[in-house]
């Protein structure tokens, strides 16, 4: 049965992008799959975080995919800082890549600006440690949204150069699952800017916890041109706000840009955002109800992570193990 690994940070609200782009697809890939899907808190703490904050969002996010449909009896669900087993590989990776490789990752060059002989070591090694949640489990399917698939070639470089170095075939390739029509959703306020959780303005995301209003009140005020719907996809090309709210709507309603414009030719944005925000409750207000059950339990989200961890651990342990032998380390 392929093996499939994703991660998720837990630094602040999930919103509509990760939803769309990652955690749906998590919830489908549990047919046929053996999955891990872990909050990577050490990824997290890149950049500062407030430790109360951190336990909250961990707890929060383990909430929101379970309210999303992981099962966490068939699919492992887990904090990374619990299986010791990823900063240990990471250390090993460390020593595989290449400087020269890190110093292309785009997501290094934005999230450390200007001032990036003040961003953190881990910031800049972030992408090894990424290599390693995979590769700790010799996963080979990565369900992620658009923006990581550098790091996914990355991890592919650091697999075959592994395997290169100790003569073995030990490291599988990892293949990137990038799919549905929303696999990059865009800020509500800039079609050219990716939807984020670091975004200064809460208009630009519709947030995994906000209210129906909230929700409707963003969709109402996303930026949008003067024009009405076009009956064809191709005429979005130079209108990446319109085509941002079509492929929303797209991913939400299980359809694709080609239906929803054919369904939506000609309608003004007006009635389009009005359907859209109906639409997105629809999907959105039960899981946020379900999160705030779950909740309410913290020794319930304490315990599922707890026995995810358990179960991560044994999985890793075996591989660590014929790692430790490959690269030469005693194990008295
Ligand atoms: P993170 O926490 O930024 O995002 C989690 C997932 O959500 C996807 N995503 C989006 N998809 C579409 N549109 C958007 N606007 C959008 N924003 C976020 C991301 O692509 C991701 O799939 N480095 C990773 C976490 C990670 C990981 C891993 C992922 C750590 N180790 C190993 C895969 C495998 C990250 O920061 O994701």
């Amino acid at each position: 049965m392929p093996r499939v690994f994703s991660g998720i940070q837990p630094t602040g609200n999930l919103h509509l992008g990760n939803y769309l782009g990652a955690i749906r697809n998590w919830v489908l890939m549990q047919q046929g799959n053996e999955c891990l899907y872990c909050i990577v808190d050490l990824h997290a703490i890149t950049v500062r975080q407030e430790p109360q904050a951190l336990s909250a969002s961990t707890r929060e996010v383990t909430a929101c995919l379970i309210a999303a449909g992981i099962d966490t009896r068939a699919s492992i669900l887990f904090n990374q800082s619990q299986v010791a087993g990823h900063a240990e590989l990471a250390w090993i990776f460390n020593c595989v890549a290449r400087l020269g490789w890190l110093n292309r990752m785009t997501q290094f060059k934005e999230k450390a600006g200007k001032d990036r002989e003040n961003a953190s070591v881990g910031l800049y090694a972030y992408p090894n440690l990424m290599a390693a949640d995979i590769l700790v489990y010799r996963a080979t399917h990565v369900p992620v949204g658009e923006d990581q698939k550098q790091h996914l070639e990355l991890a592919r470089d650091i697999a075959q150069s592994f395997n290169h170095q100790y003569g073995v075939e030990f490291f599988p390739l990892v293949e990137p699952v990038i799919t549905g029509p929303a696999t990059r959703v865009m800020s509500l306020r800039d079609g050219t800017a990716k939807m984020s959780k670091s975004d200064a303005s809460d208009y630009s995301r519709i947030n995994m916890t906000d209210s129906p209003d909230a929700i409707a009140q963003k969709i109402r005020k996303a930026r949008t041109d003067p024009h009405p719907l076009p009956g064809d996809p191709a005429a979005l090309a130079e209108r990446p706000e319109a085509a941002n709210l079509v492929n929303i709507y797209a991913a939400l309603s299980n359809s694709d840009a080609a239906a929803v414009l054919s369904a939506f030719d000609g309608a003004p944005f007006s009635r389009f955002k009005e359907k859209l925000a109906e639409l997105a409750t629809q999907v959105i207000a039960p899981m946020t109800g379900e999160m705030r059950r779950l909740l309410a339990d913290q020794g319930y989200i304490d315990a599922v992570l707890r026995d995810g961890a358990g179960r991560a651990r044994s999985l890793a342990e075996p591989i660590l193990r014929e790692v430790h032998r490959i690269v030469g380390f005693v194990q008295g």
